[in-house]
């Protein structure tokens, strides 16, 4: 599995972490962002990772910004990406077996490391489900579809 993972100056450490952890259990990962503290505009990183996911070159997307919410929104703009904002292990699950993220957003200043990847192997250890959650994952994607028109 490839993962595109990204983040800003508010996201360097925690990126830098889960970096380390996902090649160490085998993930090929692709990385974007500053490697200091030079500061850098969330969106600019978020589009970078979002295409990689929408045109194929990676699977999923980890983007990390102070507090992750920047990031959610500036991703949750690009036709096709489901991203989700976490912070809890129970919403990591769901986000993937519910909403089939294919985009999570992490808080670089408002989660600890130990957390942060908890949160991100409850998201890649799981799968969608399908069914009733494909239903309303097909409504949320025509809500996009109904702005695309004109
Ligand atoms: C940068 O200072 C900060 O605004 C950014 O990392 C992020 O938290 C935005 O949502």
């Amino acid at each position: 599995m490839i993962v595109s993972l990204g983040c800003d100056h508010g996201g360097v450490d925690l990126r830098a972490r889960l970096r380390d952890r996902l090649m160490e259990r085998g993930y090929r990962v692709l990385s974007y962002g500053p490697e200091d503290e030079t500061s850098v505009d969330y969106p600019d990183v978020a589009v970078v990772v979002c295409r990689d996911v929408i045109d194929g070159r990676a699977d999923l997307g980890i983007l990390v910004c102070g507090t992750g919410l920047g990031m959610s929104i500036a991703a949750n703009k690009v036709p096709g990406i489901r991203a989700a904002l976490l912070s809890d292990c129970y919403s990591a699950e769901m986000a993937r077996t519910h909403n089939n993220a294919n985009v999570i957003t992490l808080g670089g200043r408002t989660l600890g490391s130990e957390l942060a990847w908890q949160i991100v192997t409850n998201f890649l250890d799981n799968e969608f489900s399908g069914g009733r959650h494909q239903v309303r994952n097909d409504k949320v994607s025509a809500i996009e579809a109904s702005y695309m028109k004109s």
